[in-house]
């Protein structure tokens, strides 16, 4: 299948374009570069052993995007593109609407214009809030505390309106726990441009030398340690099911809103333990208050997924700590050279 890949050149996404081109699709990546760079595009190449395709453009300019889809006909989209900083939404609520709601409108509009009818959206574990239960099944109560996750709440209510709309369109919903980890290559990984929101490339960081020390959000959160808990999940693996939702999409022509996490849940202090003993560097931390939004303790039921698409995490936090220090020691600085 010819698949454009939207946001293909961030993280998440450069991982399944090098996944799906490995299982013989045609992959076309369209980004702005907003948050990644031309540097990390040629990387992928090295990684799939071919450059790809890509466009640099926004997915909010209509005219270049229809440019893009007439030069040949587009079996599927993988919609990728968004801001994802949580603090940052709560500050610039207006962007995040323009660029991950109004995007996700254009985009969608683009494909009509084009005829494109298949859609794999990343959404995220965060519309579930702070859940009343733990695993979390997919039909939790959807609620959410800040502007960005906001926007993946709308993002799929407007997905399920079309859908009902245009008999022939298919749409698979896929909300990601916490993605971590790196290609096994070490040539490719999590780039977070200035200080990391998120704990893993917070921990590489310090690992490598670039920050002091991690400051752990809370010790006295009602969990197994203190300490917040989380369903970690292997970058490849989530490549992987992107491929396999789109096989979901094709085989069984219906809708898919599924969880993405390993179902297990992983403390701060668990996964500072397990990334110490895989870099073999001690990783200075220290107990601060709790952060704003934070909530104890989100885990998935992933068993949807795996009766849907018959997939399943199959790496575990030891092969977690273990790509990401690959990918952070050799390259200390991201993408810099
Ligand atoms: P990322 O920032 O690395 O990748 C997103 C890419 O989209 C970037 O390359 C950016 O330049 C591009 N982009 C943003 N706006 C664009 C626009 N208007 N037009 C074209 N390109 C645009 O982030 P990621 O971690 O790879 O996340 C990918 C998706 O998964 C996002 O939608 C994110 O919200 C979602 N998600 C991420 C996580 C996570 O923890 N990383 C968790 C759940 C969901
Ligand atoms: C994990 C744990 C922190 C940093 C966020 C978004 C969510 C989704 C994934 C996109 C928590 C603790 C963190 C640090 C710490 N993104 N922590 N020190 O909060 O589960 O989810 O990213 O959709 O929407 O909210 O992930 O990696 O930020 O935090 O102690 O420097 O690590 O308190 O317990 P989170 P995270």
């Amino acid at each position: 299948m010819r698949i454009v890949l939207c946001g293909g050149a961030g993280y998440i996404g450069g991982h399944a374009a090098v996944v799906l081109a490995q299982r013989g699709h045609e992959v076309a990546i369209v980004d702005n570069l907003s948050n990644s760079s031309a540097r990390a595009v040629e990387r992928l190449g090295e990684v799939a052993g071919m450059p790809f395709e890509f466009h640099h453009l926004d997915i909010r300019d209509a005219a270049a995007m229809d440019r893009m889809f007439a030069l040949r006909p587009v079996d599927a989209v993988m919609h990728f593109a968004a801001l994802k900083a949580v603090g940052e939404s709560c500050e610039k609520p207006l962007d995040y609407f323009d660029n991950n709601i109004g995007g996700s409108i254009a985009l969608l509009q683009a494909m009509r214009r084009a005829g494109v009818r298949r859609l794999v959206f990343s959404s995220s574990a965060t519309v579930y809030g702070d859940p009343e239960r733990v695993p979390v099944t997919e039909d939790a109560r959807l609620q959410v505390s800040n502007p960005y996750g906001r926007t993946k709440l709308v993002v799929e209510e407007l997905i399920g309106d079309l859908c009902r709309a245009q008999a022939d369109f298919r749409a698979a919903n896929l909300r990601y726990f916490n993605p971590v980890g790196a290609h096994e290559s070490g040539l490719i990984g999590e780039a977070p441009g200035g200080i990391p929101n998120n704990l893993m490339p917070y921990i590489c960081q310090v690992a490598v030398g670039r920050r002091p020390e991690l400051s752990v959000f809370g010790g006295d959160w009602p969990t197994v340690d203190g300490t917040g808990v989380r369903d970690y999940i292997h970058v490849m693996d989530l490549a992987r099911a992107h491929a396999d939702a789109l096989d979901y999409l094709v085989r069984e022509d219906r809708n898919l809103t599924v969880n993405l996490g390993t179902g297990r849940g992983v403390s701060v202090l668990e996964l500072v333990q397990a990334f110490a003993e895989a870099s073999g560097r001690e990783i200075p931390y220290r107990i601060v208050g709790r952060r704003d939004g934070d909530v104890a303790e989100v885990f998935a039921d992933p068993s949807l997924a795996q009766r849907l698409l018959g997939w399943r995490a199959e790496l575990d936090v030891r092969a977690m700590c273990r790509d990401a220090w690959r990918w952070q020691s050799a390259n200390p600085d991201d993408y810099a050279d």
